[in-house]
């Protein structure tokens, strides 16, 4: 509480509402007496709403800040690891080196899937989207994972974490295999997390695919750079099926399918079909027209940010890593990355996005990173999904640790008032 509030005049009546700061970011109105008053507000795409209190993670878009439980996501990337930040996120700090230890080992003890889910995957096409086969198997965990779960103990929500911090690459990568039609490769946990999610990819039973370090670096940081992003689409669906008591895996599966669209993590498959469909250099003028003809629905894939103002300071980072791995595997003249630096370079210059501030956001540089790699374009919004699901957890997590309401909108209606069934 502070010791501002704010007043409304409704029809010449004053309604005093309570304010509350957080520890940096805007101060907040409390609108929850309106409903007593008669009146809702009115806010389409949660532009102005806060609808919790967390302690997780704080963006400012303006600033181009994104902080972890207070440290700079930069810092993070540089200086610690996907396993580490899962610590964090959960935790609230970051682990002591014996911490970390046992946080390792216990993941490591749950990387391998009830063998009964291989059966699931058999139920669908086998061209079926890698994200619909995520959706559908991590829904299906709710089955092996229901009696045995109390959301009120603290130690049961613990075990369900770690199994899906530990599951997820399992379980991209056995979706990835199918559509592919290769055998599961089972989890070796003589391997780190992102080095495992890479042979569970890519070995065969008839051999072993190794890395360059910088490439398994690369994957563990864009897994970094995915893990959580506060209240956005997908972890605000998260919260909003955890707020009625259902279970945690079908929670994140309801994650699973807001984060598909393209105006969330989809984002980044559409860029690799953006920088394909544009083709040629040569033709990216007529594609930027395109996207600044407000008669044209085309929008450049990976430009722009509903909260960044400023360069999303994941996309720094992740510039660099891509930099780096183009630099590694010896891809600097590939064409398709040759049009999606010129790209980037026209549409920083470019009069129409610097005044709508428009940056590459983060999965345009991942997408490049990740088809520089090798991973096919279906498999993006997969790994998207399986590096934010720590984000959603632990958001579920501190939603269900705390006093909570199941969540309720509002609405403006605009239909028919009580009319009488026809005669
Ligand atoms: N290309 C061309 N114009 C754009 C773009 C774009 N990518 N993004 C926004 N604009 C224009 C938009 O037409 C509008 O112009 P005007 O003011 O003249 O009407 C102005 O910029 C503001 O756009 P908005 O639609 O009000 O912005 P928003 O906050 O509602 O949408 C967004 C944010 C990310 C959905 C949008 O920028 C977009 O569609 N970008 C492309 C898809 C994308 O890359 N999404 C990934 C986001 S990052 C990953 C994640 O966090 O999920």
């Amino acid at each position: 509480m502070t010791d501002k509030k704010a007043q409304l005049l409704v029809d010449g009546k004053t309604i005093d509402l309570p304010m509350y700061s957080g520890t940096v970011g805007p101060d907040v109105i409390d609108v929850r007496s309106l409903v007593s008053e008669g009146l809702f507000t009115y806010d389409p795409g949660f532009v102005s709403t806060a609808a919790c209190e967390s302690a997780i993670t704080y963006i400012d878009g303006g600033k181009g800040v994104l902080l972890h439980r207070g440290y700079a996501i930069d810092d993070l990337a540089e200086n610690s690891d996907y396993l580490e930040l899962c610590h964090l996120l959960l935790h609230g700090e970051l682990p002591t080196k014996e911490e970390s230890e046992a946080f390792r080992a216990t993941v490591r003890n749950h990387t391998m899937v009830h063998d009964q889910v291989n059966q699931f995957f058999r139920g669908f096409r086998r061209d079926a989207h890698p994200m619909a086969i995520m959706c559908g198997v991590v829904g299906a965990l709710s089955a092996f994972y229901h009696d045995s779960m109390d959301i009120t103990e603290a130690q049961d929500r613990e075990i369900a974490g770690f199994r899906l911090i530990a599951k997820m690459p399992t379980i991209a990568a056995m979706c990835y295999k199918y559509s592919i039609g290769q055998p599961f490769m089972y989890p070796n946990n003589d391997l780190g997390y992102a080095e495992n999610f890479l042979h569970m990819m890519f070995s065969t039973p008839a051999g072993d695919v190794k890395f360059d370090p910088a490439i398994v670096r690369a994957m563990d940081r864009i897994f970094m750079l995915h893990a959580d992003h506060e209240q956005n689409a997908s972890t605000s669906t998260v919260r909003l099926a955890g707020s009625t008591g259902a279970n945690p895996f079908a929670c994140i599966a309801s994650g699973i399918a807001a984060l598909w669209g393209p105006a969330h993590g989809g984002a980044n498959e559409a860029v690799l079909s953006m920088l394909n469909e544009i083709g040629d250099v040569a033709n990216i003028d007529e594609f930027v027209a395109k996207a600044k003809d407000k008669n044209d629905p085309f929008r450049l894939m990976g430009f722009g940010h509903r909260v960044y103002k400023n360069f999303d300071p994941r996309a720094k980072v992740m510039r660099e890593t891509c930099e780096e791995v183009l630099s590694v595997l010896g891809l600097e003249n590939d064409p398709l990355l040759k049009i999606a630096k010129r790209l980037e370079q026209i549409a920083l210059e470019d009069e129409y996005f610097i005044a709508r501030k428009l940056y590459p956001n983060v999965d345009f540089y991942s997408g490049i990173i990740l088809k520089a790699i090798g991973i096919p374009e279906s498999m993006f919004t997969v790994i998207f999904a399986m590096s934010r699901t720590i984000g959603w957890f632990a958001h579920w997590n501190e939603m269900v640790s705390e006093n909570y309401r199941i969540g309720r909108p509002r609405q403006l209606y605009k239909g028919y008032d009580k009319r009488d069934y026809p005669a």
